[in-house]
């Protein structure tokens, strides 16, 4: 594990945009795997104005998005969908037909399940994944739990997520109780991983996953057993 602790939310952010930034300059057709959340929102930022720099270009690369809730459309300000185009998708040159997030209005979940899966083993895997951490450990949307779920599936949202994420919505009740998320299974396959955390309020979380037990309890405690990953971290 490479582990850097920085200071402040725009350190993290740089430094998170300067490896993705390699990272497509070494293989211009990368297959990325994108997280949404608050935490890398300047990241995103600081891509899209390399790009209107004229620094980096998406178009050869393909994306998988971690998650989606289930029952938001992709005109829903609060899908997943949606938060890409605002911001990312929408200000880069992405070929859209190959930036891809699951789709929560799919009538039927386990087939979209299945079929979000064979897109990523079609596309050679993911190169680098980008991932975030929940207050309660979560990866993507796999939550504390008593075993590790492996591939794309639907997922009840744990409470403490819901109370998180309700900081997004207008109303509390509007946030969504099920989402459809990539498993541990296939965020692990990832060639390499790149995990943010910001603020004081994570200080626990991660303390824990990459240093105690490695638990479904805890989700991103597997990442301990990653053979390629990066930690940026400011803890402040
Ligand atoms: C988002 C995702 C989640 C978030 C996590 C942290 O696609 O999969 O696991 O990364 O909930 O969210 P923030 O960044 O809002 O603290």
């Amino acid at each position: 594990m490479k582990l850097y602790q920085v200071s402040g939310y725009q350190e993290m952010c740089q430094k998170a945009a300067a490896l993705l930034c390699s990272q497509i300059a070494e293989k211009p057709n990368s297959v990325l795997g994108l997280a949404t959340g608050s935490t890398p929102i300047g990241v995103y930022k600081l891509l899209v104005q390399a790009h209107e720099r004229g620094e980096v270009s998406f178009g050869p690369l393909t994306t998988f998005n971690l998650d989606e809730y289930c029952g938001l459309g992709k005109s829903d300000p609060q899908s997943y969908y949606y938060y890409m185009n605002e911001n990312l998708f929408g200000s880069v040159d992405i070929d859209s037909t190959r930036a891809f997030i699951p789709n929560g209005k799919a009538e039927d979940i386990a087939a979209e399940c299945a079929a979000y899966e064979e897109k990523i083993t079609a596309a050679g895997g993911i190169d680098l994944q980008i991932l975030g951490i929940g207050n309660n450990g979560h990866i993507a949307f796999n939550e504390p739990g008593e075993f590790f779920e492996k591939h794309t599936h639907c997922v009840d949202l744990d409470e403490k997520t819901i109370a998180a994420n309700a900081r997004f919505f207008t109303h509390p009740e509007d946030v969504p109780r099920r989402a459809i998320t990539m498993g541990i299974k296939t965020i692990f396959a990832a060639r390499k991983i790149l995990l943010l955390a910001n603020g004081a309020g994570k200080k626990d979380i991660m303390q824990l996953a990459l240093h105690g037990p490695i638990t479904p309890k805890v989700p991103a405690s597997i990442l301990q057993l990653h053979p390629d990953l990066t930690v940026i971290w400011s803890a402040e």
